[in-house]
């Protein structure tokens, strides 16, 4: 019999070990949050649809130059993955305005961008996870100057990409939110995306109607997350 062990448990997944030391096995949760978990309920087949438009857009991104730590999925739930180290720190590209830099800033929502703006928010729940800058960064080593260059990098490459297929499939990727990692059993390894691509950790609007088809539909009660999440699916060709 197969003895997984749970490495990591987060609001939205849980990560065992994988069958080799090099691996993982990634479990898509039901489980939604918002707000550092001040919001949560039970979305019965939200993790099935994240795991296949995760792995859709995974697989498209490690083709468009952006290795990544998707290897299989095994399930409907869970997926092999690459078994990361991962830097503590959350990269968000914005090409419209919404959610936090509205607030923050005061900037309309649905203003678009002139470029990409990439931000990077340190993983500290305690902290709520704030809004930090390259200089903080490489001083406290959350990671060196090289990877950060890299990781800057990899996440406009990914967006071009994304853009690209969501502007296919009628809808605007107003945001996202990536994670990166390096392969803990390889000395020299290349810097990856790791986590999930999902409307958990994107904003999707209908390109014609900026209808809202992702995790705002629950952060601001607009109907039902569930259907939200298959029009995603449905309009990517993302079979579940
Ligand atoms: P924000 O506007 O709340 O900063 O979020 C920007 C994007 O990042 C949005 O698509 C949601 C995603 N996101 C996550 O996936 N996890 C998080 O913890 C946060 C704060 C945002």
């Amino acid at each position: 019999m197969e003895s997984r062990k749970k490495i990591y448990e987060g609001k939205a997944k849980i990560l065992y070990s994988g069958p080799t030391s090099e691996t993982a096995i990634q479990y898509f949760k039901d489980d939604i949050t918002a707000g550092n978990g001040e919001q949560h309920a039970i979305i019965e087949g939200k993790g099935t649809l994240n795991n296949h438009i995760s792995e859709f857009f995974m697989v498209g991104l490690s083709g468009a130059g952006v290795p990544n730590h998707f290897k299989k999925r095994i399930n409907n739930r869970e997926q092999l993955t690459v078994k990361c180290k991962v830097f503590p720190i959350e990269v968000i590209v914005r090409n419209v305005a919404s959610g936090s830099i509205c607030r923050r800033l005061g900037i309309e929502e649905k203003a678009t961008f002139s470029q990409p703006i990439v931000e990077y928010y340190l993983k500290n729940d305690d902290l709520n996870d704030p809004l930090v800058n390259e200089n903080h960064i490489v001083e406290f080593g959350w990671a060196s100057s090289a990877t950060l260059n890299k990781i800057n990098s990899l996440a406009l490459r990914a967006n071009s990409f994304l853009l690209g297929v969501t502007n296919a499939a009628d809808l605007r990727l107003v945001d996202f939110k990536t994670e990166y990692g390096v392969n803990v059993g390889a000395s020299d390894s290349e810097v990856m995306m790791v986590d999930e691509i999902s409307p958990d950790t994107c904003r999707f609007w209908d390109i014609h109607t900026d209808e809202k088809l992702d995790k705002d539909v629950f952060r601001e009660g607009l109907g039902s997350v569930l259907a939200a999440y298959q029009e995603v699916a449905s309009r990517l060709a993302v079979v579940s």
